[in-house]
């Protein structure tokens, strides 16, 4: 599975290290692939955001995947990919050559099952630290519930 916001240094980087876990945990590490990417390539090579990587380290991540852009081969490499907001939804839509390819992109909070009122995950950039701990409780619970979804194919197929 792939994350995805705009620039791949806070919110999709936080995503893929906090499911990496989640997946580690369930001993499935051996058949779930985590990756992430930004729609944009402003921050192509950076460490995940400072701001980030503390809030996480706080509860115990450690986000250090560089951030790299969203690559059309990426529809072949994945079976979900997880979108933060609207607008990422719509930059990865843009890139689909097929209706299969479409089919594969979600909302995170699709997976949502604390927090049914957040339709997307806020862009925390530019604001305060409370925009990154919602980041983080809103991304923890999607986890969840992703890895639930996914046990529950996988055991069907
Ligand atoms: P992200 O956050 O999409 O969660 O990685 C952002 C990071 C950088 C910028 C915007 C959002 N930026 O404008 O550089």
């Amino acid at each position: 599975m792939l994350f995805v916001c705009l620039g791949n240094i806070c919110r999709s980087p936080a995503a893929e290290g906090i499911m990496a876990t989640v997946v580690e945990k369930s001993g499935l590490q051996d058949v779930i692939e985590v990756d992430s990417a930004g729609t944009s390539g402003w921050h192509e090579g950076e460490l995940p955001d400072e701001r980030m990587r503390r809030h996480g380290k706080r509860r115990g991540y450690d986000f250090r995947s560089p951030a790299r852009k969203f690559r059309k081969s990426d529809f072949d490499d994945f079976d979900y990919i997880l979108v933060m907001d609207r607008q990422n939804f719509a930059s990865v839509k843009a890139m689909a050559s097929s209706w299969e390819q479409t089919g594969k992109i979600h909302m995170m909070t699709e997976f949502s099952r604390q927090h049914p009122h957040h339709d997307h995950v806020p862009d925390p950039y530019y604001g305060g630290a409370s925009g990154f701990e919602l980041v983080l409780d809103l991304l923890e619970d999607a986890c969840e519930g992703l890895l639930h979804t996914v046990k529950t194919r996988i055991s069907l197929s």
